[in-house]
């Protein structure tokens, strides 16, 4: 008698504690079982010699997000979960950002509209708020919470996003009461204002000056007025797309002091950097995105903070836009000033290849750790875990077969999504998935897409674990409640 749907054999497979040999056993889309020798089942599939992941959990990308007029993400829920998929990415949690004047809600209702009938893989939403009305924080975020959006995005920059103080507060305050993870974009915006004058009135307009504009201490500041409105609220928070060695430094004073503070990292952090934004002409354009890819110090200190635990997610922050296209890069023209420029890179497929290449062959971090960083944390920080996020008796078969060892150079034809250009052109890799499972089905193998649009489900997020509130050690809380 037939006992698993599948099972995938001889695997090496890793979590992010152990390394262990083992056949997996899957039904109706869960492992169900993990041992030796497992009986039979209605499909087979040898991965003997190859290491066996966990799917990846891209929890900061960005997909179908309206943009300035005129500008538009590359990527939808189509062909962004199908460029996923192909890189070993099993659910993603994208944004579902507030407009400015309209409600969080309402973004909820668009963003599933947009996302109706096409993911290929898992998904969750992340909500930006951008407008904390009264409303917002009294009624529209306690009822998306406890609905499975518990976590949200909030951003100290760009005009049409940026909270003030007292609004991050107010924020704060909801997330603390109501167990929600509060995201922070920590960048300080009138340093960037400031500095942006001053380039424009010198005629520096070309790309290079979007790094300078941007530079290490304005990350700083802003990382570090985040982490002081957290403890003042006693919440916890999660500081996304850390680039530059002092953010991160503020980062582990923090963690020192014992405050909950939680970051993210990316790929652009690890192998790109400002000089990237001096190419010839335009093409400086490809790698403008925010914070800035910085230098080799700052890489460095990103790998040490990934090593060392500092780092909690790895994520792509994928915000794909087209180079040569009038609704991409090249929005207000081939020589536009570099205020002008969408900012974000495109990621989704590569960023779990870059790590394990650079990371886990390179001797940087180790295999638990990558799948730490890229799994199992990621589900646990926003509520998905063990549903997601492991290979354990009972979680969804989320699962990538490796071909660790093989020979990788990235082009951006090989890549599955709608950009017309990589930023990672040319870099030679090794290890790339070779079969992806989402809940037991194959979804790629041997580079071939074999799911269906619309096949991966919306999952609801579970208040995470590290918001729990916990007692206060100082005074009462200066929270009402
Ligand atoms: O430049 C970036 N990172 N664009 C995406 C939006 C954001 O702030 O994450
Ligand atoms: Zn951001
Ligand atoms: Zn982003």
């Amino acid at each position: 008698m037939t006992e698993f749907d599948t099972v995938i054999r001889n695997a090496v497979v890793g979590t992010a504690a152990d390394l262990f040999s083992a056949d997996i056993g899957i039904t109706g889309g869960v492992v169900t079982a993990l041992g030796r020798n497992l009986g039979p089942a209605r499909r087979d599939i040898d991965a003997a010699g190859r290491w066996v992941l966990p799917g990846g959990i891209d929890t900061h990308c960005h997909l179908d997000q309206p943009m300035r007029t005129g500008v538009t993400l590359a990527d939808d829920f189509l062909s962004g979960t199908i460029s996923a998929a192909h890189g070993g990415t099993t659910t993603i949690v994208p944004f579902a950002a507030q407009v400015h004047g309209s409600g969080v809600r309402a973004a909820v209702d668009d963003y599933h509209r947009r996302a109706a009938g096409k993911p290929v893989i898992d998904y969750a939403f992340h909500l930006i708020v951008s407008d904390p009305t009264e409303a917002v924080l009294r009624d529209e975020l306690p009822g998306l919470i406890r609905e499975g959006y518990t976590s949200f995005k909030i951003y100290m920059t760009y005009e049409m996003l940026k909270l003030n103080d007292r609004q991050i507060i107010a924020v704060l305050a909801v997330a603390r009461r109501e167990g929600a993870l509060v995201m922070v974009h920590a960048e300080n915006s009138d340093c960037i204002a400031w500095l942006t004058e001053q380039f424009e009135a010198a005629g520096q307009t070309a790309p290079y000056y979007h790094a300078l504009s941007r530079p290490l201490a304005v990350e700083r500041e802003g990382t570090h007025r985040a982490i002081t409105m957290a403890e003042i609220v006693d919440v916890p928070i999660l500081l996304v797309h850390v680039s530059g060695a002092e953010a991160v430094e503020q980062i582990r004073w923090a963690q020192g002091r014992g405050l909950r503070i939680y970051a993210e990292t990316c790929p652009q952090y690890l192998v790109l950097t400002a000089d990237d934004l001096k190419a010839p002409g335009f093409e400086g354009a490809k790698f403008v995105c925010s914070p800035p890819p910085r230098d080799a110090q700052s890489q460095q200190a990103v790998w040490n903070g990934l090593a060392s635990g500092v780092f909690h997610t790895f994520s792509s922050d994928h915000s794909p836009f087209r180079f040569d296209d009038p609704a991409g890069k090249k929005r207000f023209g081939a020589d536009a000033p570099f205020t002008k420029i969408p900012n974000g890179v495109p990621g989704i497929e590569t960023r779990l290849p870059i790590l394990l290449s650079e990371g886990v062959h390179q001797g940087r971090i180790d295999l638990a750790t990558f799948v730490r960083l890229t799994a199992t944390n990621p589900a646990k920080m926003y509520g998905l875990y063990p549903r997601k996020g492991t290979i354990a008796v009972g979680s969804d078969a989320d699962v990538v077969i490796w071909d660790q060892d093989r020979d990788v150079t990235i082009t951006n034809d090989m890549l599955h999504h709608n950009c017309d250009y990589t930023p990672y052109e040319g870099m030679r890799l090794r290890g790339w998935p070779a079969v992806v499972l989402s809940r037991g089905e194959v979804v790629v193998e041997e580079d071939k897409l074999l799911a269906e649009p619309g096949q991966g489900q919306f999952v609801r997020c579970d208040r995470p674990a590290v918001v729990r509130p916990r007692a206060r050690t100082t005074a009462e809380p200066p929270v009402k409640r």
